[in-house]
Formats: structure tokens, C-alpha cells, sequence
């Protein structure tokens, strides 16, 4: 409250919805927003298939459209991969790294998660950064060292300039998909202190960059986080796979 930093709501559709049911949503959601203007900015991000489609629905509304991972490089004999220069061709402007489920299931460290910020970066898009710490890391009290080590990786891949474009996502990793949460004024600490950290790098820009929160985010708690006034918004997975959810999400005010 009381700052001018962008609010979003964040659709990260992870490994759900076909081509056609992306495509049918993202008719839907712009069909029910048309003549109103919503409250946080909200940005869908659909599987890789799903991407141009979606984005030829979406186009020429208010609603941004995101991919969920980018591959180094620009073209190349890298079979399997998907580059940044692709995904932005295909129509997103945005990008998710480091989301804990690439961190977990694809081993992606803080090293490559730094070069693919400064690689969106360089593919014109902006990076959705995810930052957050494991079930035990938390149990130990480790939140701050665990935050404070992913923020500061990205220093020394990533330029300031791309850094001022970035948006970061807390997502407490014991939070995703288990119906748990932290306490809000517990996320709030976490998101002042990834500003803090940041500020070290890019002093005069800190303060502008969003950072959301993102776990169990649903119509019915979404309020409570984005009342703390460290919290500019949600990256939410679950509760943004229904149409009639996510345009609730995405008109709640602070
Ligand atoms: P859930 O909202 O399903 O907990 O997922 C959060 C998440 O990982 C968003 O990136």
C-alpha cells in the first residue's frame, strides 16, 4: 500500500490444459473482462504448445501472456529445447525461472537460473523469478539464508539492466500445492527482505521491483496477502486452472 509498483496475478498453468481447452479459457477470460479494467494485471502462462494460441486469443486485451521456462541459447542443434527468442516470437512477454518444481525436478541451480534471467533478458522478455525454501530449510529457520543465496546468484549472471525487469515470486516451496501457508506477515518479512537484497545491486531501482507471493493462493486467502504491503500480487497453480477463480484473483484489492 502507499507505493506505485505494478500488482499482478499470475496464471501458471504448469503441465495442465490442452491446446483447445488453453484456447477456450483464454476466449472466456476475455470475453468476461472486456469493458472493465481489472485490479492487479493479470498474466497467463500455458503450457509451451499452448503458447501461440493462447496469445492470439489474447491478443489486444488487457490480459499479458507468459512461458514457464526458456532454454540458453537462440537457435540451435539443441534438441528438446525451447530458447527465449522462440517463446518471444511466439507471442510471450514474459517468462517464469526457477520456479522450485524446475529446481527440483529438472536440477536447475541458482547458477543456470542467473544465466536464464540474463538470457530472457536478452530474448526481450521479462523474468518472473521464483525464490523459496524447502519444508526442512524452513523447519530449521534457514528462510533467510536459503532467499538471501538464490537473490544474490543472480548478481553475478544477470546485468543490472535486466534485473531492473524482473518481478520475483516467494513461493515457500512446503506451500505449493498442499492447502498450506505461511503466515502473511511471515511473507511480507520475506518479500522486504528479497528488496533489501536487491538493493545491494540496483539501489535506485529496488524499490519498484513487484514481488509476489505464490502457494496455495486461492479467492479465499488471497486477500490476506495482498494486504501486507511488501506483496504486489500472486503467482498462483491451482486455484487459476478455473476461469470463474482467476477473475476473482485477479480484481481483489489491497
Ligand atoms: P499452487 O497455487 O497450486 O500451490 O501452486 C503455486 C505455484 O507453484 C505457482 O507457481
Amino acid at each position: 500500500m502507499g507505493n506505485t509498483r505494478e500488482r499482478f496475478l499470475i496464471a501458471n498453468w504448469k503441465m495442465h490444459k490442452t491446446v483447445g481447452e488453453s484456447r477456450a479459457f483464454a476466449r472466456e477470460v476475455v470475453r468476461r473482462i472486456k469493458g472493465t479494467t481489472l485490479r492487479n494485471q493479470l498474466m497467463i502462462c500455458p503450457t509451451a504448445p499452448s503458447l501461440w494460441a493462447v496469445g492470439q486469443e489474447l491478443s489486444g486485451s488487457q490480459v499479458s501472456l507468459g512461458a514457464q521456462n526458456l532454454d540458453l541459447g537462440r537457435e540451435g542443434a539443441f534438441t528438446g529445447a525451447t530458447s527465449g527468442y522462440l517463446l518471444h516470437e511466439a507471442g510471450a512477454k514474459w517468462v517464469i525461472v526457477g520456479h522450485s518444481e524446475r529446481r527440483q525436478y529438472f536440477a536447475e541451480g541458482d547458477d543456470l537460473i542467473g544465466q536464464k534471467v540474463a538470457q530472457a533478458w536478452e530474448s526481450h522478455l521479462r523474468p518472473i523469478v521464483c525464490v523459496g525454501e524447502s519444508l526442512g530449510e524452513y523447519q530449521e529457520a534457514r528462510t533467510i539464508s536459503v532467499i538471501t543465496r538464490q537473490i544474490e546468484a543472480l548478481f553475478s549472471k544477470a546485468t543490472e539492466e535486466a534485473l531492473r525487469t524482473i518481478i520475483v515470486a516467494y513461493e515457500p516451496i512446503w506451500a505449493i500445492g498442499t492447502g498450506e501457508v505461511p503466515q502473511p506477515s511471515q511473507a511480507n518479512n520475506v518479500a522486504a527482505l528479497i528488496r533489501k537484497i536487491l538493493a545491494q545491486k540496483i539501489p535506485d531501482d529496488a524499490d519498484n521491483i513487484p514481488v509476489l507471493y505464490g502457494g496455495s493462493v486461492s479467492p479465499k486467502n488471497i486477500h490476506q496477502f495482498l494486504n501486507e504491503p511488501h506483496i504486489d500480487g500472486a503467482l498462483v497453480g491451482g486455484a487459476s486452472l478455473q476461469v470463474e477463480e482467476l477473475l476473482k484473483m485477479a480484481d481483489i484489492s489491497s
